[in-house]
């Protein structure tokens, strides 16, 4: 499927946000994610689970069921699993088979986020998550927050795009984050297995209007834009903007913050985006919470839009690329070729 080939719809063994650690309390939190049902919730001691969310007797929603100690008891004929997936009682007969069971997923809580592995369980290596640190999420002096969950109607490759391909600020954000710099600096690009990074360092670029939104009185500025992906559903992105080189403070960094985007495919035509992000400036995240609410609708808008777009024409639309899409087209050929590892092996 569209940009992909014919049949591929998403990497399979890879760790996906399935939930902000925040949204995982005692209650059942069903999800959609590759195309499976999921329940999350925790354990009475606290550990967060995910488990396959279809009742297998007569596929009723597990997330629309009950708690009963550490497990969940299906809402239409009282089944109980356990947090292993497995089946603890069947009410109308007093035996229950082994092979009565859900599925069970690894899970775990890294960071903000809840990281699931909806593909082969033993490949499910903690090391390939996303380094804490590389990320600036625990940098000193950072303050960091979960403060979107959206539910995409597009598939997720589209905000993928969006996320690899930052010349968009300058037009669906103009009014907010991005200036036309943002669209003609190059950028400089950084690939290694499972990672693809890009910045761009702009001189003497005007301001976009969020500086003078956070009280800075600077018509121009340096400034770091970039974005890292970590394949195959986080985008870790850097701003930092410093005084321009006239400045008597020329070279300090006056604003730095990390954006934090996770994409999780639900279905082939949606996805759940999973928005983030820390700010060496505490007080600044309440204001940029506000002020980013726009800009992620705006990505939210322009991704649903291109969706409709392809239910009208087709999956295969012939598309001109330019320049500026090396990155986004360098990202989709690394999950095609994860894609395609998988449905070799
Ligand atoms: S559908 Fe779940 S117990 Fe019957
Ligand atoms: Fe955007």
């Amino acid at each position: 499927m569209y940009p992909f080939t014919t049949g591929s719809f998403a990497v399979r063994n890879g760790w996906y946000v399935a939930a902000f650690t925040h949204e995982i309390g005692e209650a059942l939190l069903a999800r959609t994610i590759l195309n499976q049902p999921v329940v999350l919730y925790r354990k009475q001691d606290g550990q967060a689970v995910a488990v396959g969310g279809r009742c297998p007797h007569r596929h009723f929603p597990l997330g629309k069921s009950c708690r009963k100690g550490d497990g969940i008891v299906c809402g239409y004929h009282g089944i109980a699993f356990g947090p292993d997936g497995q089946c603890t009682d069947i009410p109308s007969q007093s035996v229950t088979p082994r092979s009565y069971h859900i599925p069970s997923y690894p899970l775990v809580e890294h960071g903000l986020w809840a990281w699931i592995w909806m593909g082969d369980a033993h490949k499910a290596d903690p090391a390939l998550l996303p380094d804490l640190k590389a990320i600036g999420l625990t940098a000193p002096g950072m303050a960091a927050r979960a403060l979107f969950v959206e539910h995409v109607k597009g598939r997720a490759q589209l905000l993928n795009d969006n996320l690899l391909d930052l010349t968009h600020l300058a037009f669906l954000h103009g009014s907010s984050i991005g200036t036309l710099d943002n669209a003609a600096t190059p950028e400089d690009v950084v690939k290694r297995p499972g990672f693809l990074g890009s910045r761009r360092h702009m001189r003497d670029a005007e301001a976009p209007p969020v500086v003078a939104h956070m009280g800075h009185d600077l018509a121009r500025i340096d400034r770091v834009s970039g974005m890292d992906f970590h394949l195959p559903g986080f985008h870790a992105g850097i701003d930092e903007s410093r005084f321009p080189q006239n400045h008597e403070r020329a070279g300090e960094a006056f604003a730095s913050s990390r954006v934090y985007h996770a994409v999780t495919p639900e279905t082939p035509h949606s996805c759940t985006y999973f928005f983030a992000m820390a700010t060496t400036d505490a007080s600044a995240i309440d204001i940029m919470e506000e002020y980013l609410r726009p800009v992620i609708a705006e990505d939210k808008f322009a991704t649903e839009e291109i969706e409709a777009m392809l239910a009208v024409v087709g999956e295969n639309p012939a598309e001109l690329l330019l320049k500026s899409d090396r990155n986004a087209v360098e990202g989709r050929r690394m999950l095609q070729a994860m894609m395609d590892a998988e449905q070799v092996g």
